[in-house]
C-alpha cells in the first residue's frame, strides 16, 4: 500500500534527497569554514543498509519517485558504490541521481554507473582556475573537468553545472555560459541562500535572477521557456534561438516553496521537511531501536505534515520568519 507524503498545504514529497556525509573536498567560502565542519562520528552515519531500508520504505510505502545523493560531497564516503547500489536494488527503475563537485568522480564514475547512478549535477562557479582556487580555498579546477569530461562519456546526461550567484561570478556569467554550451552541458544559475558557514549572507547584498538576466543579456539573446517541471527549481530560458538553455534558480527572489515536492534526509539519519526547517525527526534512532516499516512510514508522515510553507528569505529585514524556520546556525551541508 502506498501513503502519499502530504504537508498540510497540500504539496505532496516525491523527490527524496539523501545526504550522505557533511565531509567535503573543497571548502566553498560560501559553504564551509576553512578549517571543514566538526566530524561527525562514523557509527552516527547511516550504513548502505539503513540507507537502503529507507529507500524501500520512501519509495514502496510513501510514493517516492525519485531520490538524489547529496552532501557534503558523496564523492568522498568510500562506500558510495555499495550505497547506490543498495539503493538500486531496493528500488528498481527509481531515478537515482547525484549532486557533487566531481573531484575523483573520473575514476568512479564507470562502478557509480554498474552500481546504478542515472545522472550527476555537478556544482562549477567558474573554470578559471586562479579564481576556481580563491572560491573553493583549493587548486583543483583540472580534476573536476575531468570528472565533467568523464560522466559526459559515460552517458551521464543531460549534464547539468550548478553555479552559485556571487558578484565574483556575476562578472565571469557569460564566459561560463559560452563554456557550458561548448561543453554539452545545461548550465544553471543559483541565486545565494543562508547557508554560509561564515553567516555573511544578507539579503541586501544578494546578486538576483535579475542582475544575471541584465548581464547574461549583453551577450546573449535569452527567451524565458519555463521550468522543466512545476516543481523544478529552475527556470529555463534559451539562447540565441536555443537549443541551448540556461536555467535560474531564483531561490531568494522568485520563491518555488508553493511547489515544493521534496523530502530530505541527513547523512545521520535525521529527516528535515524543508531545507530550513529546524524540526528533525531522528530515523535512525528509530531504525536503531527496532522499528517497523509502519513505525517509519508514520514517522515520516507526520514529519513532512508539519513542513512549513514557505523560508521567507526574500520578506523585509526585520519581518524575516524566526520560529518556524531554522536560522542559519541550524543549517549544516549534510543537508543540502
Ligand atoms: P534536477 O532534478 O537535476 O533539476 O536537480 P535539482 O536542481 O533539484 O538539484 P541540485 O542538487 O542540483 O540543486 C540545485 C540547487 O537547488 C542547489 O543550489 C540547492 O541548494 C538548491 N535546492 C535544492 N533543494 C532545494 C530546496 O528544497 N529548496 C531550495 N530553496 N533550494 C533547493
Ligand atoms: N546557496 C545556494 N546554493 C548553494 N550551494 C551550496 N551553498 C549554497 C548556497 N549558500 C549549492 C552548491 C551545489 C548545491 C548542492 O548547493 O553549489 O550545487
Ligand atoms: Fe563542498 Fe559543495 Fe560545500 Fe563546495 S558547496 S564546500 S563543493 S559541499
Amino acid at each position: 500500500m502506498t501513503d502519499a507524503l502530504v504537508d498540510r498545504f497540500g504539496r505532496v514529497a516525491r523527490d527524496l534527497r539523501i545526504s550522505i556525509t557533511e565531509k567535503c573536498s573543497l571548502r566553498c567560502t560560501y559553504c564551509m569554514p576553512a578549517e571543514g565542519l566538526p566530524m561527525i562520528a562514523r557509527s552516527a552515519l547511516l550504513t548502505p543498509e539503513e540507507i537502503a531500508r529507507l529507500v524501500r520504505v520512501a519509495v514502496h510505502r510513501l510514493g517516492i519517485e525519485e531520490i538524489r545523493f547529496t552532501g557534503g560531497e558523496p564523492l568522498v564516503r568510500h562506500d558510495l558504490v555499495e550505497i547506490i547500489r543498495l539503493a538500486h536494488e531496493a528500488a528498481p527503475g527509481v531515478p537515482l541521481s547525484m549532486t557533487t563537485n566531481a573531484i575523483g568522480l573520473d575514476k568512479r564514475v564507470a562502478s557509480l554507473v554498474a552500481a546504478g547512478l542515472t545522472r550527476v549535477n555537478i556544482s562549477l562557479d567558474t573554470v578559471d582556475r586562479q579564481h576556481f582556487a580563491e572560491l573553493t580555498r583549493r587548486d583543483r579546477l583540472p580534476t573536476v573537468l575531468a570528472g565533467i569530461a568523464a560522466a559526459h562519456d559515460a552517458g551521464l546526461t543531460p549534464l547539468k553545472i550548478n553555479a552559485v550567484l556571487m558578484p565574483e561570478t556575476l562578472a565571469g556569467a557569460t564566459d561560463l555560459l559560452a563554456w557550458a554550451i561548448e561543453h554539452d552541458c545545461r548550465l544553471r544559475f543559483i541565486e545565494q541562500m543562508p547557508l554560509d558557514a561564515d553567516h555573511l549572507w544578507t539579503r541586501e547584498s544578494l546578486v538576483t535572477a535579475d542582475d544575471l538576466l541584465a548581464v547574461l543579456s549583453e551577450r546573449f539573446t535569452l527567451a524565458a521557456v519555463g521550468r522543466d517541471d512545476p516543481s523544478a527549481p529552475a527556470e529555463e530560458w534559451s539562447v540565441d534561438g536555443g537549443p541551448a538553455t540556461v536555467g535560474i534558480i531564483a531561490s531568494v527572489t522568485r520563491s518555488f516553496c508553493g511547489d515544493c515536492d521534496r523530502t530530505r534526509l541527513t547523512a545521520e539519519g535525521t529527516l528535515r521537511s524543508c531545507l530550513f526547517s529546524s524540526e528533525e525527526t531522528d530515523l535512525r534512532t528509530l531504525l536503531r531501536e527496532g522499528a517497523t516499516d509502519d513505525d517509519l512510514v508514520h514517522a515520516w508522515q507526520s514529519t513532512m505534515w508539519a513542513k512549513p510553507f514557505a523560508h521567507g528569505l526574500d520578506a523585509p529585514a526585520g519581518t524575516r520568519p524566526t520560529t518556524a524556520l531554522a536560522t542559519t546556525e541550524d543549517f549544516a551541508p549534510s543537508s543540502r
